[in-house]
């Protein structure tokens, strides 16, 4: 059994645009998500105001660019920057996400999927271990979505995911918009894949929007979190319980009240939800 941290509530992604708001009024967040790579030189303005955030707020870490799928060698300048942010931010935990980014040192600025296959596996489990051994902590992989399958998988995608949770002793971060664009986009049921993960690995649940175009959707994080999605969110609080949740909104990035008021849908939601559970 891993050991999960206690629900944190109800959270946001951190964003440049709400920095003076967040420090003025003060919202009722319960916690907010850092981008990691927003905050990895030492110094300067952005981690000032990471700090003054963080004073007020628990926090945790959300990186781009582990490339835990990778077969180039790990790269060493950036675990060592992500462990002297976390020292000095001393978030709740740090996450990332199950994909690729690159190849032949070419960051693609894409969170790529990955084949499903025994190679795959043992590759990114030898890798996770690697990075929490280095970091000194349990770390979170995201399930990314995608547009993509390959002809080589001998598995599913949350076959695979619990299998790397086992076998490396990681944590997830279920991203409950990724899993719906995901089973529109390859057409499968997405209640199957949130039966089979672990009730005891999932730590964090992002929610976000998606741009719909008819016979198959994209993730634009751009969107508020629409009725499928808020859908499948209460199919997984009753799978999974109390479960500390965030919206994600990374472009079209509205006013803050804005998305406290959508937080708020997201806390009636689960506490009905989890009530009703009960
Ligand atoms: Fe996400």
């Amino acid at each position: 059994m891993a050991s999960l941290h206690p629900p944190l509530g109800f959270g946001l992604g951190l964003r440049v645009d709400h920095y003076e708001a967040i420090l003025a009024d003060n919202p009722e967040v319960d916690w907010f998500e850092a981008l990691t790579e927003n905050y990895l030189v030492p110094g300067g303005k952005p981690l000032d105001y990471l700090m003054r955030v963080r004073e007020r707020y628990p926090m945790v870490l959300h990186g781009v660019s582990l490339s835990i799928g990778s077969t180039q060698p790990l790269d060493r300048t950036y675990l060592a920057q992500l462990k002297a942010l976390a020292a000095r931010v001393e978030p709740e935990w740090v996450s990332d996400h199950l994909c690729w980014t690159g190849i032949a040192g070419r960051n693609m600025h894409d969170l790529l999927p990955l084949p499903y296959t025994e190679e795959a596996l043992a590759n990114v489990v030898e890798r996770v271990r690697t990075v929490q051994d280095i970091l000194g902590r349990r770390i979170l992989l995201e399930n990314v979505s995608s547009y993509v399958t390959y002809r080589d998988s001998q598995a599913t995608e949350w076959q695979f995911l619990r299998e790397i949770a086992e076998r490396a002793d990681c944590l997830i971060l279920l991203d409950v918009n990724n899993i719906y664009v995901s089973s529109v986009n390859h057409e499968f049921d997405p209640l199957d894949y949130l039966s089979a993960i672990p009730v005891d690995r999932v730590q964090q649940i992002h929610l976000a929007g998606h741009e719909n175009h008819g016979d198959y959707l994209i993730d634009t994080h751009d969107h508020p979190v629409p009725d499928p999605v808020w859908e499948l969110y209460g199919a997984a609080l009753r799978r999974f319980g109390n479960v500390s949740t965030m919206i994600e909104r990374d472009a079209n990035i509205p006013p803050l009240e804005e998305l406290c008021s959508e937080l708020d849908a997201a806390r009636q939601l689960a506490a009905r939800t989890l009530a009703r559970a009960a």
